[in-house]
């Protein structure tokens, strides 16, 4: 059978603050600059997942992509929309706000569920800005 990969797209609104308890406010104003602004800021975030499976002869499908949706929007989404990724999200807790770190959070809450449908989980891309993203393919 062969492999293909498809990619769900979710939007989420944050805000975060960039900075290194461990780092005094100088040294994170020097390594994070006005994203380490300690009354936070906010990010239009588009988090693509892509998952890699054989195509079914039945459906012509790697996976409904509307169950992938449902799992992303509850494992995910939900805790990240509208709220602060310092403070509120659970798989972000004690880690720098970072979109790597973000990325790397969501693989883990989304890889057991998703290879439980059938399927591989092959990438996390978090669209920060329309200039910056990050991909984890979970190495
Ligand atoms: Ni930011």
């Amino acid at each position: 059978m062969p492999i293909a990969y498809i990619t769900r797209r979710e939007r989420f609104n944050a805000a975060h603050r960039l900075y290194n308890k461990e780092l005094t406010d100088e040294e994170n104003l020097t390594i994070y600059g006005k994203c380490s602004h300690p009354n936070w800021h906010g990010h239009n975030f588009d988090l693509f997942v892509t998952i890699k499976g054989e195509i079914d002869s039945k459906t012509g499908f790697v996976t409904n992509l509307n169950n992938i949706s449902k799992l992303i929007k509850e494992l995910v989404i939900e805790k990240l929309d509208h709220r602060n990724i310092n403070l509120d999200v659970d798989f972000m807790r004690g880690k720098i706000a970072s979109t790597e770190n973000l990325a790397i959070a969501i693989w883990g809450e989304l890889k057991n569920p998703i290879e439980t449908i059938g399927v591989g989980l092959h990438c996390v891309k978090i669209q920060e800005t329309e200039n910056n993203w990050v991909e984890y393919f979970g190495d």
